[in-house]
C-alpha cells in the first residue's frame, strides 16, 4: 500500500475561442511533421479545415481522417506501416475514438509490435511520439488521461502507461456547439460517470503501488472530481436541449476536462468495469453502456460509500437542507437515465439474462478498473449482474 500520491497533469489551454492558440503549443514545443488524426465527421462539419487553415505554411501535416468510431485493435494496427515514424508529434482531433487512435498509433509506431502487446498498465517501454489532443465533444477527456480505449477479442481494453498522456491539450467548447443532442447526451454521460466513479473510488492509502497513476481516491482527485461533478450536474441536461447555449457547453467542457484529470490521477470503478464489457459484447456507444450498468455498479457499491452518495446527493439538490439519504444519489441518477432516454438495463442493449456470466468474466478482468473500485467483487455481484439484467 503506498502513502505518497504523484500528480502529474498535462499541460492544458481551454477557453472559447482556445484554438487559436494550437499553432503556438506546436511550435514552441518544435513540432513542424505532424500527423493528424481524425474522423470523417469532424472532416465534414469543417473542423478539419479549420484547423489545417491554422497550421498553413508552419507546419507539413499528414492527415488521417479515418479514424473509427470506437476503434479495435486491429484498425490502429492496419495503419502502423502506412505512416512511417517520423512525426514529431500526433495531433489527436476529436472525440475520444480519434484520441485514442492517436494515443494507440504512437505506442506502436514508436515501439513496434501490434497494439495487443500493449493491453494492460505499464507495458509501454519507452517515450512515445508525443500526442497532442484537441478534444470537439466534452466526455471521455482522453485528452488528460494515460489510456488509449479500444476493442480486442470482443472485450474494450486499454492500454495505459504514462507515456502515452498527451503532452498539451487544447480544449475550445466553441468546438462542441454544433455538435447533435445525442452526442451530447452519450459522449457528457461519460464525463458524469468519470465525476462520480473518480470521487467514489477507494483511498488511495488502500491501494497498492501500480506503474500508472490509477492511484485510488487521493486529495488531488477528490477537489477535481467534486468540481467536475458540479459543472456538469449544473449543464448537463441544458447542453442537450439547448445545444447553442454557450454557458453549457462551457460548464461540459471543463467538467468534462476536469473529470478525465481526475480519473487518470484516481482510477474509476465498477461501472466503468461492467460498461467496458457490456461494450464489447454489444454494438453501442460507451456512454449508452455506462448508463445501462449504472444501477448495478452504484447499488454493489452503496454499502462501501455511503458518506460519500450523500455528498453527491447533497450536490445534485443543491439546498442546506438536512442531509438527503445515500439511496437519493441512485434515485437521481437512475431518474436522469430515464429522462433522457438512456438505456438503464443490459437487456434495453439486448443483453441476455444468459449471458450474466459472460458479463461478469469480462469485468473480472478489467483490472485497471476493478483495483480501485471501493467495494472488492465478491460472490454477491454474479447475483447482482442476474438480477440488474
Ligand atoms: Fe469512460
Amino acid at each position: 500500500m503506498s502513502q505518497i500520491v504523484t500528480f502529474s497533469p498535462a499541460a492544458s489551454i481551454f477557453g472559447f475561442g482556445a484554438l487559436e492558440k494550437l499553432p503556438n503549443e506546436l511550435e514552441s514545443r518544435n513540432f513542424k511533421h505532424v500527423l493528424l488524426i481524425t474522423d470523417p465527421q469532424i472532416a465534414s462539419v469543417g473542423i478539419l479545415q479549420k484547423v489545417l487553415d491554422l497550421l498553413k505554411g508552419s507546419f507539413d501535416v499528414e492527415v488521417f481522417d479515418d479514424a473509427p468510431t470506437e476503434p479495435h485493435s486491429s484498425d490502429v494496427d492496419k495503419q502502423k506501416e502506412r505512416f512511417g515514424s517520423d512525426f514529431d508529434a500526433l495531433l489527436g482531433l476529436g472525440g475520444g475514438s480519434s484520441m485514442d487512435f492517436a494515443k494507440a498509433l504512437t505506442i506502436i509506431m514508436s515501439h513496434g509490435g501490434a497494439l495487443g502487446d500493449y493491453v494492460g498498465e505499464g507495458l509501454v517501454p519507452g517515450p512515445v511520439i508525443p500526442v497532442v489532443c484537441v478534444p470537439t465533444t466534452s466526455g471521455t477527456g482522453s485528452q488528460n488521461t494515460q489510456t488509449a480505449v479500444f476493442t480486442i477479442e470482443g472485450v474494450k481494453r486499454g492500454a495505459s502507461s504514462e507515456h502515452i498522456r498527451p503532452v498539451v491539450s487544447v480544449v475550445d467548447p466553441e468546438l462542441t456547439m454544433g455538435l447533435p443532442p445525442m452526442v451530447t447526451r452519450d459522449s457528457g454521460y461519460d464525463a458524469l460517470m468519470h465525476a462520480c466513479e473518480s470521487f467514489l473510488c477507494r483511498p488511495s492509502a488502500q491501494v497498492s503501488e501500480r506503474p500508472i497513476l490509477y492511484q485510488g481516491s487521493n486529495p488531488f482527485s477528490q477537489g477535481l472530481s467534486l468540481e467536475a461533478f458540479r459543472y456538469i450536474w449544473g449543464s448537463y441536461r441544458t447542453a442537450i436541449s439547448d445545444g447553442s447555449n454557450r454557458e453549457a457547453r462551457m460548464g461540459m467542457s471543463i467538467g468534462s476536462h476536469l473529470a478525465g484529470l481526475a480519473f487518470s490521477h484516481s482510477g474509476l470503478g465498477l461501472v466503468h468495469a461492467l460498461a467496458s464489457s457490456l461494450g464489447g459484447m454489444v454494438d453501442a456507444p460507451h456512454g449508452m453502456c455506462l448508463a445501462a450498468c449504472t444501477r448495478i455498479g452504484l447499488k454493489y457499491n452503496l454499502k462501501a460509500c455511503e458518506e460519500k452518495f450523500v455528498m453527491l446527493a447533497n450536490y445534485m439538490e443543491g439546498d442546506d437542507g438536512p442531509n438527503h439519504s445515500p439511496d437519493r444519489f441512485i434515485d437521481n441518477m437512475l431518474a436522469l437515465i430515464s429522462d433522457l432516454d438512456l438505456p438503464s438495463r443490459p437487456s434495453d442493449l439486448d443483453l441476455k439474462k444468459e449471458d450474466a456470466e459472460r458479463l461478469l468474466e469480462n469485468t473480472l478482468i478489467q483490472i485497471r478498473r476493478i483495483k480501485t473500485n471501493p467495494r472488492p467483487l465478491d460472490d454477491e455481484l454474479l447475483s447482482d449482474i442476474e438480477k440488474g439484467i
